[in-house]
């Protein structure tokens, strides 16, 4: 039994699907990417405050419209909010071409009915040397053929333990 959960540990590591965090709400995006932040209460109209870390404001939606008024200027000429969406209770928002200091925590308040959803949003630096990638792709495919078998095998390992 000790051995089985050992071995499912395992796989799970060597497939890269260890999330130790809620990863529907973490969002992790190069330097220059356009990110949506999603939040949605369904079919429900409310005033909705997007806020940054400790309270900067990123943008409101008041009576159905957009409000940038006192808007952070980091988020400056950075946001985009689709008011069609409001009516069927979509707030989500997009930021464009984020910078490493946008990286934190974003709150979507959903005022009227007192709710609440966080998202975290990694900015991390644009790799640096694209091309390298692509001439050691077929390093990477044989990898992914060994990693095939090794899964293939410690599949066929669980049915014996
Ligand atoms: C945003 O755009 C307006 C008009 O294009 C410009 O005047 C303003 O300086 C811009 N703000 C920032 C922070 O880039
Ligand atoms: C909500 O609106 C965003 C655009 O702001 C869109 O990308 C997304 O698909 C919409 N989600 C749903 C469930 O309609
Ligand atoms: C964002 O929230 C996480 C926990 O939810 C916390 O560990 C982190 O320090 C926060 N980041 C900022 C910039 O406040
Ligand atoms: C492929 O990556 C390895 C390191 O993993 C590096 O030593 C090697 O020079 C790279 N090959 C090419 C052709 O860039």
């Amino acid at each position: 039994m000790t051995l089985r959960c050992c071995v499912i540990v395992l796989l799970l590591h060597l497939t890269g699907k260890v999330f130790l965090q809620d990863s529907e709400n973490i969002f992790v995006h190069v330097v220059g990417d356009s990110v949506t932040l999603p939040c949605l209460y369904e079919n429900e109209q409310s005033d909705v405050f997007w806020r940054y870390n400790v309270g900067k404001k990123v943008l409101s939606i008041i009576n159905g419209q957009l409000s940038l008024e006192d808007q952070d200027t980091i988020f400056q000429n950075r946001t985009e909010s689709s008011s069609s969406g409001y009516v069927n209770g979509n707030y989500s928002i997009t930021l464009k071409n984020v910078e490493l200091i946008h990286a934190g925590n974003y709150t979507c308040f959903i005022i009227k009915f007192d709710k609440k959803k966080k998202l975290q949003l990694f900015v991390k630096e644009k790799p640096k040397e694209p091309a390298q990638k692509q001439r050691n792709s077929s390093m990477e495919t044989q990898s992914q053929k060994i990693m095939t078998f090794l899964t293939a095998l410690l599949g066929l390992t669980l049915h014996f333990i």
